[in-house]
């Protein structure tokens, strides 16, 4: 997603921009822009591709010296990743960057022309731009005010203007926080991109504009000042540093015990503080990607061991159903960000019905972590890579405790389960599995040729298969699709040929045997069978075999395995393993 950072202060901006442009490139980016103004000018360099063709630019330039500035990175929404799309845009007396996106810009486009705008580029934040130019005449905040009563859609933004040395923000919808600095303030889309320079930040809610300079931030709402709080991240600076590593994806998949041991530290003596679920009689899990897979493995636990019936749903599709509310409900939000434009939808959806929200979230300064009800924290730490890893786990982690209480609750609990006991040995058995990297390399370079690789399982292993299969596809770039192991003779079963890896997930006792019938049907028609499971078998030469622990948990002894064998086909295959292409680490677009 776009990402965003400003400067306004006692030094010259440029390294200190180009530094946060840095550290929001996980947030994925296909161009990156830098506005730099002084009392009299304004000067802008963009560039199409990674940062270092801005840093090639602006070194092999002369520019202006400032002591303000603006700088994005685009991730191409409305119009194709070019100099003239990247941001900042500059109209008239108007300099901005955005993140978000205006719904209605092509209907104010249109009335723009008519009043003789010209457009240089085919961004909707041109025309925001244009807009907001429209309304000044000398008064920021009210040209800010003016034009965005005419905007729909969602919006970040940083904006400069021409006879004013202030630095000005506002967002809606989408994130944007408020640097608090020693004579120097910024803005940041998120405290990552600032955290090298201070650790003290204001949250800007909607409606409230900025007006910062380096001494002195004021917010206003409806034209009265809004006194803010200064909070302090916790966020340490290390978390940016790779600790050695090849790669974050590697270092926060090796943080799983450390992160896991946080997360249920607070509940395994206290399951009282987790939300009571049997209050409800209806449970909605909410998600998009890994966070809907994590969800998946949570509605197979409360079904088969809490005996507790769960609708499930992408949030893309959930915002915009007929939802029938029409028993006591509860929606569980299930969020690494905390802003996923789909899943906020469907949390204001809920929210608007009148309906309880559960968030399952990681960033506590997020949308949906201020704006649900109630929040469950999973302790991940700032997730760097995109494809998420450690923060998956920590989900899957939090519905089985929820499913455990709630099997508790109803007096279901098996007595072999232990689960208390197991969740407590848990981290260290995940640091065993993880240091079994040599197996996991050895599946890789079985797979890392292949253009299709296809996973099994049945109940919670098809749940489990879903994020291993999305692992692969999203990191290595190779084609994957995860099935019902009984679901694939009923068509896919076609595309099964010599060599095809087919990875079988085998956990459930109740109804292995139906899986490995369905590893023999396309073993028969050549695949490369891999058995992923917590028992060995004779006869396979590709298996890794996890310890056998509670179901509530086994997921979570499985699913790194995947996460390694998926990083480790990717290094074979040269892939961009923090920063694969397309990818967002957090979609804050529909
Ligand atoms: C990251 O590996 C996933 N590929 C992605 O699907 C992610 O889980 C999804 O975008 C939801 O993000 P969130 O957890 O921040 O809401």
């Amino acid at each position: 997603m776009c990402g965003i950072i400003g400067y306004i202060g006692k030094e010259n901006p440029i390294d200190i921009l180009i530094n946060g442009l840095k550290n929001l490139e996980y947030r994925g980016y296909d161009s990156a822009g830098i506005a730099l103004k002084n009392e009299n000018e304004i000067e802008i360099i963009k560039s199409v591709g990674k940062i270092v063709n801005l840093e090639e630019k602006i070194k092999n330039q002369e520019l202006i010296s400032a002591n303000i500035g603006i700088a994005h990175t685009r991730w191409a929404t409305h119009g194709k990743p070019s100099v003239e799309n990247a941001h900042p845009h500059r109209v008239g007396n108007i300099t901005l960057v955005h993140n978000g996106i205006i719904e209605n810009a092509e209907e104010l486009r249109e009335k723009l022309k008519k009043e003789n705008v010209v457009f240089e580029g085919e961004t909707d934040t041109e025309t925001l731009t244009a807009l907001i130019n429209k309304y000044y005449k000398n008064d920021p905040i009210e040209a800010i005010s003016n034009a965005l009563k005419e905007v729909k859609g969602s919006y970040a933004l940083g904006i400069l203007f021409e006879n004013s040395n202030d630095l000005y923000a506002v967002r809606k919808d989408s994130p944007l926080i408020i640097g608090i600095g020693e004579k120097e303030n910024f803005i940041a889309s998120d405290i990552a991109a600032i955290i090298d320079y201070t650790n003290k930040y204001i949250l800007l809610e909607e409606g409230e504009i900025a007006k910062i300079n380096k001494d002195k931030v004021e917010v206003t709402k409806d034209k009265k000042v809004v006194d803010k709080q200064i909070q302090v991240t916790k966020l340490e600076r290390d978390a940016k540093d790779k600790c050695g590593y090849d790669h974050y994806m590697l270092k926060e998949i090796m943080e799983e015990p450390v992160v896991l041991e946080k997360t249920f530290e607070p509940y395994l003596d206290n399951l009282e503080k987790l939300p009571d679920l049997t209050k409800y009689e209806e449970i909605h899990i909410v998600a998009c990607g890994s966070a809907m897979y994590a969800g998946m493995i949570g509605k197979t636990l409360l079904e088969e061991y809490a005996n507790t019936k769960v609708e499930i749903d992408v949030a893309s599709e959930y915002r915009y159903k007929n939802i029938i509310y029409d028993r006591k409900t509860l929606v569980i939000l299930i969020s690494q960000s905390g802003e996923t434009a789909d899943t906020i939808a469907a949390m204001r959806k809920a929210k608007e019905h009148k309906v309880d929200t559960l968030a399952i979230v990681n960033v506590k300064t997020s949308t949906i972590a201020r704006d649900s009800d109630a929040q469950i924290f999973i302790e991940a730490g700032p997730e760097i890579a995109v494809a998420t890893t450690k923060a998956y786990i920590l989900q899957v982690g939090i519905m089985a405790l929820l499913a455990y209480k709630t099997a508790l609750t109803k007096d279901l609990v098996k007595e072999e389960h232990k689960v208390l006991e197991e969740a407590k040995k848990l981290p260290r058995m995940i640091k065993e599995v993880l240091d079994r990297r040599e197996e996991y390399k050895k599946i890789a370079k079985e797979i890392y040729k292949s253009e299709d690789v296809f996973f099994i399982g049945r109940k919670i292993d098809y749940a489990t298969s879903q994020e291993g299969s999305l692992k692969i596809k999203e990191i290595s770039y190779i084609h994957s699709e995860a099935y019902q192991a009984g679901e694939l003779k009923h068509g896919t079963i076609s595309l099964i040929d010599d060599g095809i890896p087919v990875f079988a997930i085998i956990t459930d006792d109740t109804i292995k045997d139906k899986t490995v019938s369905n590893i023999e049907e396309v073993k028969s028609r050549g695949a490369k069978t891999i058995i992923i499971s917590n028992e060995t078998w004779d006869n396979q030469k590709l298996q890794v075999v996890v310890p056998k622990i509670s179901p509530y948990f086994q997921p979570i002894l499985i699913v790194p395995t995947l996460q390694l064998i998926a990083y480790e086909t990717a290094k074979l295959r040269g892939c961009d393993i923090d920063k694969p292409k397309n990818l967002a680490k957090s979609v804050t677009v529909e």
